[in-house]
């Protein structure tokens, strides 16, 4: 018994986001991110036509679902693009980015996108290892293009992938 206490981790499930969700997307967003967008952001941008997305939420825990982390993307034309990803740095490097982004990455295609765009600070060495492994390659660099809170400037990589 006190074996499986010591042995328990959390077990979570990848479900599509719903408007719902948005309020702990929005905290979640403002812990990982200098400037965070509100619920009002984040629900606006999913009613928009083409913008889907999902979220981490834990399986096993006793009274609650706990929030583990959400991707949100956007596909028109054939073109899909990640407009962002998070994941709690409670539940960090346990692979919930690389599940979220494999269900954004399915979604897009089977809605039709043939190629996956995103956006990321050359600096984020998290985020730009976790999309080469996914696959997602260099294809633009825009120097100087995200400032800092303390003013500083920092290149974006602008990556893709192709999903079939
Ligand atoms: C980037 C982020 C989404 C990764 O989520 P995560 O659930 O911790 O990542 P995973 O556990 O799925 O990791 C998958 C792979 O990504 C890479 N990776 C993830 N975190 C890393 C870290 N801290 N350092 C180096 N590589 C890392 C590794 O290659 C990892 O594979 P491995 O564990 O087998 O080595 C998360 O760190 C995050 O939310 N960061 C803040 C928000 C952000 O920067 N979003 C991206 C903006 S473009």
């Amino acid at each position: 018994m006190f074996d499986d206490y010591l042995s328990w981790k959390p077990f979570f499930e990848i479900v599509p986001m719903k408007v719902e969700d948005c309020i702990e997307m929005s905290e979640l967003h403002g812990q990982r991110f200098p400037r965070r967008w509100s619920d009002g952001e984040f629900q606006n941008l999913l009613l928009q036509g083409g913008v889907f997305g999902f979220v981490a939420r834990q399986t096993n825990a006793f009274f609650s679902k706990p929030f583990g982390g959400f991707v949100l993307s956007r596909e028109a034309a054939g073109e899909a693009e990640i407009l962002t990803v998070a994941v709690s740095d409670k539940f960090g490097r346990q692979g919930l980015g690389w599940r979220l982004m494999q269900a954004g990455l399915r979604e897009a295609a089977a809605r039709g996108a043939e190629t996956m765009f995103l956006e990321v600070e050359a600096a984020n060495e998290a985020a730009v290892k976790l999309y080469g492994k996914l696959g997602f390659r260099t294809v633009g660099e825009r120097p100087a293009y995200y400032t800092g809170p303390d003013g500083t400037r920092s290149a974006a990589l602008v990556m893709s992938r192709v999903l079939r």
